[in-house]
């Protein structure tokens, strides 16, 4: 066990103050550091789908996007605190959309929404005021900069530094860190959804200026337009997911949301036609990709090539790093197995106990034995597939076999 990082291991363990061995991280739920009730994690069915560029364009992410997805879906990316109670930006952003289903009670006032300045969240920046707000889907987000609801930050850069320092108090993260964080969050993009419209005279001329529409991405001024607060225009596109709409999440469909611009003098027939436009721009086609146990295992795959990566550059301490990352996923994966399913959370929990035997060699400046324990590793995920299989009924991944949508678009007011 190394010494240097009593806090790592408490964080993982979800023990404060005690140092347990590696193999037990995975065992503690980070629910228990959180208020009852509360929900942190979308359910492995209504996981949002998945829309990266570079897939869309027919390609994979470069290395630096895939080291990206593990800092993004890291709890040690925001802090010691925000690690112990196993929130990641993944946590709220899921699969770079909205967790909708986010809720911290006390933090809380409906589900999706969440008070970031608020003691029952982050014990320092409390403003002594709530007033919780709905958490926005990153899609697309490389092209809607500024960022944050008043356009405070100019770069994606500047804005997950404010959140990781800030909002959650953590220590800001390493170069090569926030350079991977931020590649990760240029690739995401929309969601397929209505094919490129050219919306009617109404939306054209009352709400494009604000919104743009699928071709046009709209200029990012503030306006409050009524509803209590200066905020960016959102865009439309794909909005029918990320269902209740404003800033407050106060509005339950796409008209209660156009209802609430003040100065709207539109008649009655052109409101319900740039309505129906906005519903169509928001549509989606596909909204979800369940969580397999396939998928996992080929993501977790996926992540311990980046070790892997650390260690053909000889950087031992890098690859460490990202370890402790892969070892926290390995636990995500452990967690969707019941307390009963033993003997498949006694394999995984293998898993972690190799990864770091293999970080360890590498901080020792053994890299080709430490890519040995790796190689070992891939050989034991593909040897204990079978057995995990096998247990999959006492597990998440069951419930997570059919998935809601019936592949038909939705818009905003389809729950
Ligand atoms: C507890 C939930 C939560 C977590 C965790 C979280 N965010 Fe957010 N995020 C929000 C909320 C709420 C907003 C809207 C607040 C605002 O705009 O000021 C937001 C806004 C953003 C925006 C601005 C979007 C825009 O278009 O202006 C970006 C980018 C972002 N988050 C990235 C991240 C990254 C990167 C992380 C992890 C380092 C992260 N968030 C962690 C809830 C969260
Ligand atoms: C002056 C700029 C402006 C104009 C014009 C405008 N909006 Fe908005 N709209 C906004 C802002 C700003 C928000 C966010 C308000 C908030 O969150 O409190 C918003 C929010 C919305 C939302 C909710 C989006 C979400 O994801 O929460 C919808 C839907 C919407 N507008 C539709 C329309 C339609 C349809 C029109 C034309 C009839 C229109 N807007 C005209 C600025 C504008």
């Amino acid at each position: 066990m190394q010494g240097p990082k009593p806090f790592l291991f408490a964080a993982l363990l979800g023990i404060a103050g005690l140092v347990q061995p590696m193999a037990a991280l995975a065992q503690e739920d980070p629910l228990k550091w959180l208020p009852p009730g509360s929900r942190i994690e979308m359910t492995l069915s209504e996981h949002p789908a998945r829309a990266i560029i570079s897939e869309q364009q027919g390609g994979t992410p470069g290395y630096l996007a895939r080291l990206g997805e593990l800092v993004f879906r890291s709890p040690l990316t925001l802090g010691r605190d925000a690690a112990r109670r196993g929130i990641s930006c993944e946590a709220c952003h899921t699969n770079g959309a909205a967790n909708t289903s986010f809720t911290i009670p006390g933090a809380s006032d409906q589900p999706g929404n969440v008070d970031l300045t608020h003691k029952e969240f982050h014990f320092r920046e409390d403003d002594g005021k709530f007033n919780p707000v709905n958490i926005p889907s990153l899609r697309g987000v490389r092209w809607t900069a500024p960022y944050g609801h008043d356009g405070r930050f100019p770069t994606l850069r500047s804005f997950s530094h404010n959140v990781i320092t800030r909002e959650f108090g953590g220590p800001p993260l390493d170069d090569w860190l926030m350079d991977a964080l931020v590649a990760w969050q240029m690739e995401f993009g929309f969601l397929d959804g209505a094919d490129p419209f050219l919306p009617g005279a109404a939306y054209r001329a009352n709400c494009q200026s604000c919104h743009g529409d699928t071709r046009q991405m709209p200029p990012r001024r503030v306006h409050d337009v009524g509803t209590g607060r200066w905020v960016e225009a959102p865009v439309l596109r794909g909005l029918a997911e990320s269902a209740p709409y404003l800033h407050d999440g106060s509005a339950a469909t796409v008209a209660d949301a156009v209802a609430a611009h003040r100065d709207m003098r539109l008649t009655a027939a052109e409101q319900a036609e740039a309505i129906a436009d906005a519903q169509r721009l928001g549509m989606v086609t596909r909204r979800f990709d369940p969580e397999t146990l396939d998928g996992d295992v080929a993501r977790l795959n996926g992540f311990i090539d980046l070790i892997n990566q650390q260690l053909l550059d000889e950087d031992g301490s890098r690859a460490d790093m990202v370890g402790d990352m892969v070892a926290m996923e390995i636990g995500r994966i452990y967690r969707r197995f019941d307390r009963e399913a033993a003997a498949a959370r006694g394999l995984i929990r293998e898993w972690a106990k190799t990864v770091a035997r293999a970080t360890r060699l590498g901080l020792d400046g053994e890299h080709p034995a430490a890519r040995d324990r790796l190689a070992e590793l891939r050989a034991a995920i593909a040897g204990d597939m079978a057995q995990l299989q096998a247990h999959a009924a006492q597990s998440l991944y069951a419930a997570a076999q059919v998935a809601p949508d019936g592949g038909e678009p939705e818009n905003g007011d389809r729950q």
